[in-house]
This record gives structure tokens, C-alpha cells and sequence, in this order.
């Protein structure tokens, strides 16, 4: 039976990255409430929020520190245009965003963060309304630069096989994901995708700190594009919608370095693996001191997931290459309407009290690997859970028949266990048949361990009917 609600869904609404037919056979859920990890539905039913709503709520729904300073900046205003004007908030944000990017303790970063900008790596903050767009500048942040550094001919970019960085038509073209990019070929720029890459299960995997075997692979792919490469764009180490991969951070530090003989920058796409998601504030943390990128892209857990805000940073070393004067056309003229929403920035400076009042990495380090211990444990009863990876508040499994044989796509496995999750508690949105957990970072072992136990069920239930 389709509720009212659902009817004049069906009328109206066109739902994201969605085959609108789905909905005859699996309605959209009707949500009315949502706090912490949990959905509260128009039914009664409480779902637990695995995909923390698209990888973007870091601290859970409902944050109270978050709704009061977002009902306390719409109080003072809500958006000013953010060229030639400024305010406190934004300020202290971009200061303590960049503390935090700078890899410093949280006592630089935290609510009692001292002001002004401290030394460290990335020096400014250029702002943009969303992933995609935010990933658009920092291609064009590097094209630009190269320009003005004198390399008028590092024009092309690089990027990983199996990326992501979004839906815009520049996102698209160095993304990897032919499901989102094949339809729209015709209007994408050529973009070289390096690999293979060197995969591994995690910070557990003996090969974690090792890409040696798969460098030279790599570097022979960039060495035949050294002089015409601007930049080199990744996802660190969590490649998250080409299906939940982990990479060694040892290529990283491989990559600073030939990026550095040979003149070209490098973008880190934090949006979905930055802000504590992998264990650090920074995914690209995990390459050690010393190994950032010329451009970090960050957006979701930005602000908890509360509202839309994306942000490039970037070193002071690139940002001189646009002083100029004016008739020399070295400014970098791109806007977004809503660069540095005022009510975003609130929120993202709470966000940013909140990791450290509460001390989210803690838990991150202290919860997390149940998540991984979690699938490893099932993966060694079951032959339908394969390559368990995780780190972080994130691990997956790729899902196989019960003799451990590949699945055909087609029967759209995955998609069959999320409907059955759902019927037991738990929003496991998947990517085809990869199965993956990637919770709010304040999500408790209790629910870690129920969430687990849904997946076992579920993947049971699709898989070996008649067993549950
Ligand atoms: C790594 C990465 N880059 C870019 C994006 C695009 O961000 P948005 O959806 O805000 O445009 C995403 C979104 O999932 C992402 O995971």
C-alpha cells in the first residue's frame, strides 16, 4: 500500500542518483525524525543511519552544539556576500581549519584555539558551496597556477583509477567511475588515470607502509606525461564511490616527491575520506609529517553534515602566484553564490569544538576497528563476505555467492540486502554488490555490533534463503 506521502512523491520528486522505477517495487522511506545515529520513520520505526547519509554526518544527526550555533548565527545573519566583506566567524574558521589541516594538536583548532593564523603547510581557504564544485576550483586553482608560474603547457591532469570526485562535468573527467561518467563522454576532457594501485586491507595489512611493487607501474605513467601535467588529483588513501577501497599511504609519499622533481601539484579530495573518517583530520595525515598536498578539498563532515559547505586550501606558495595587479589578470575569478555561508561556517566552527570536546579521533581509534573486526569475523565463517577492508570509522566487504563465486551484477545483490536491512534497522545503501559500513564517527560499539549483525542477516537472508 503507497502512502499519500508516497503518491505525491511519485508525482513530484526526482530522487538523486536514483532508477526512478525502483520506487514501485521499494518506496522511499518517510522520515520525521533523525538524531544521533538513528532515523526515526512516519511508521514509528528507528533506522540506524549506516552511510552516515551519504558519508557526510560525522557527528550524527541533531548535534545540539550544532543546532544552537546555528540557530545563534540566524540570529545575526545568515549570508552576506563573501567578496570584499569578512566577519568573525569566518575568520576564526578559516584559522582553525587550517590549524587542523596543518596536522596540529586540537588545543589549536578546539573552541579555545588561540587566534590567528599559526605556522604550518597550508596557509589560505578559498571556499565553495559543495564537493563537486570545490573540486572544480582546485582543478582550476592548479591549471591557473601553472599558468602563472611560468608552465603555460601543463595543461592535462592525472588521477587514480577507480576515483571519485564528483558529478560536474571537471569532477567527472577525472573521476574513474564509468557508471556516473560513460553517458556524458562526449563532453568530459581527457584525463590520465594511474594504477594499478596498490590495495590494501588496512592498517593491519603487513604491505600498508609499502607501494614499492606497484611504483614503478605508476611513475612510468607519469614520467611519459612529466611536462605536461598541472596536477595530479586523488582521493588519500580512501577511495570511497569507486567501492570503498584502501590504497597504501606510502604511494603518497612516493607521489610528493616525483611531483615535486618535476613542477606538478598535487590535490587531495578529502571530501569524503578527511575530516577524522580515516583515524586523522586529515586522510593524506596518514603519509606522515611532511607529505601534503598543494590543494585539500574538504566538504561533508565540514560541518557535520548539518549543511552544505566545501573549502580548498591551498599554500601561500601557490596563492602569491595570483598578486598582481589587476590589468594583469592574475585574480582567480570564481564565485559561488553561497562561498561562506554564514550560517555553514557557524556550524562549522561548532563542528570543529565538537572533535575536540569530545575528542572524535579518540573514539575513532578506540571504536573503529570493531567495525573491521566485525566483517573479518563474519568473512571467516561465511565465503559471501570478501575482501574485508576497513580503517577508521569505515570498513566493506565485497559481496560473493555462499561458495565464495562472484555474483552476477545484475541481480543487483547489494541492492537486495539493503532492502532487507532496512527491514531489520539499518540504512546499508550500497555500491553494487560492495557492502560497507561508514557510520557517524560517534557511533558506539553496541551499534557497531547491531549494524554488523543486520548485515549477517540480511546478506543470509538474499543469499541462503531458508536459513535465517
Ligand atoms: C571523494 C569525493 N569527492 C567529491 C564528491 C562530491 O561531493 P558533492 O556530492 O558534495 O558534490 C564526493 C561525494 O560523494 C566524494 O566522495
Amino acid at each position: 500500500m503507497r502512502s499519500d506521502l508516497v503518491r505525491r512523491d511519485d508525482a513530484v520528486l526526482w530522487h538523486p542518483c536514483t532508477q526512478m522505477r525502483d520506487h514501485a517495487a521499494f518506496p522511499p522511506l518517510e522520515i520525521v525524525a533523525a538524531q544521533g545515529g538513528w532515523l526515526t520513520l512516519s511508521d514509528g520505526r528507528r533506522i540506524f543511519d549506516a552511510i552516515s547519509s551519504w558519508w557526510c554526518k560525522s557527528l550524527g544527526h541533531g548535534h545540539p552544539k550544532l543546532t544552537a550555533a546555528l540557530v545563534a548565527q540566524s540570529e545575526r545573519f545568515e549570508h552576506v556576500i563573501l567578496a570584499n566583506t569578512t566577519n568573525d566567524q569566518v575568520v576564526t574558521f578559516c584559522e582553525r581549519l587550517l590549524s587542523a589541516a596543518n596536522g596540529l594538536p586540537a588545543t589549536f583548532w578546539g573552541a579555545d584555539a588561540p587566534r590567528g593564523r599559526q605556522p604550518g603547510h597550508f596557509g589560505k581557504v578559498f571556499f565553495a558551496d559543495n564537493g563537486s564544485t570545490a573540486v572544480e576550483v582546485a582543478l582550476k586553482l592548479a591549471l591557473q597556477a601553472q599558468a602563472q608560474r611560468g608552465y603555460s603547457k601543463r595543461t592535462r591532469f592525472a588521477a587514480f583509477q577507480h576515483g571519485y570526485h564528483g558529478e560536474t562535468i571537471g569532477a567527472l573527467s577525472v573521476g574513474d567511475c564509468g557508471l556516473y561518467k560513460d553517458t556524458f563522454a562526449p563532453l568530459l576532457f581527457p584525463c590520465t588515470q594511474l594504477g594499478p594501485l596498490p590495495y590494501r586491507s588496512g592498517p593491519e595489512d603487513p604491505r600498508w607502509m609499502d607501494a614499492s611493487p606497484e611504483w614503478p607501474v605508476i611513475q612510468a605513467q607519469l614520467d611519459a606525461e612529466a611536462d605536461t601535467l598541472a596536477a595530479i588529483i586523488y582521493e588519500p588513501v580512501l577511495q570511497g564511490a569507486g567501492g570503498m577501497l584502501l590504497y597504501s599511504p606510502d604511494l603518497l609519499r612516493r607521489l610528493r616527491a616525483w611531483a615535486d622533481a618535476h613542477n606538478v601539484l598535487l590535490i587531495a579530495d578529502e571530501i569524503a575520506a578527511g575530516m577524522g573518517r580515516c583515524g586523522t583530520m586529515l586522510a593524506s595525515h596518514l603519509a606522515g609529517p611532511g607529505v601534503l598536498p598543494d590543494l585539500a578539498v574538504l566538504s561533508k563532515g565540514l560541518t557535520g553534515g548539518f549543511l552544505p559547505l566545501a573549502t580548498v586550501l591551498t599554500t601561500d606558495a601557490l596563492y602569491d602566484t595570483f598578486l598582481a595587479e589587476w590589468r594583469e589578470r592574475r585574480a582567480f575569478l570564481h564565485s559561488n553564490t553561497y562561498a561562506g555561508n554564514a550560517l555553514a561556517v557557524a556550524v562549522a566552527i561548532a563542528a570543529l569544538d565538537v572533535y575536540a570536546s569530545e575528542d572524535i579521533l579518540g573514539h575513532v581509534a578506540r571504536t573503529g576497528p570493531l567495525l573491521r573486526q566485525g566483517l573479518s569475523d563474519l568473512a571467516r565463517t561465511q565465503r559471501s563476505f570478501g575482501n574485508v577492508r576497513g580503517i577508521g570509522m569505515m570498513a566493506a566487504t565485497d559481496l560473493r555467492l555462499p561458495d565464495g563465486g562472484t555474483l552476477d551484477p545484475a541481480a543487483r545483490t547489494g541492492w537486495q540486502v539493503y532492502r532487507a536491512a532496512i527491514d531489520r534497522g539499518a540504512l546499508l545503501r550500497p555500491l553494487g554488490d560492495t557492502s560497507y559500513l561508514f557510520p557517524p564517527l560517534t557511533t558506539t560499539g553496541d551499534e557497531i555490533n547491531g549494524v554488523v549483525n543486520v548485515l549477517l542477516q540480511s546478506v543470509t537472508q538474499v543469499l541462503s534463503p531458508g536459513t535465517t
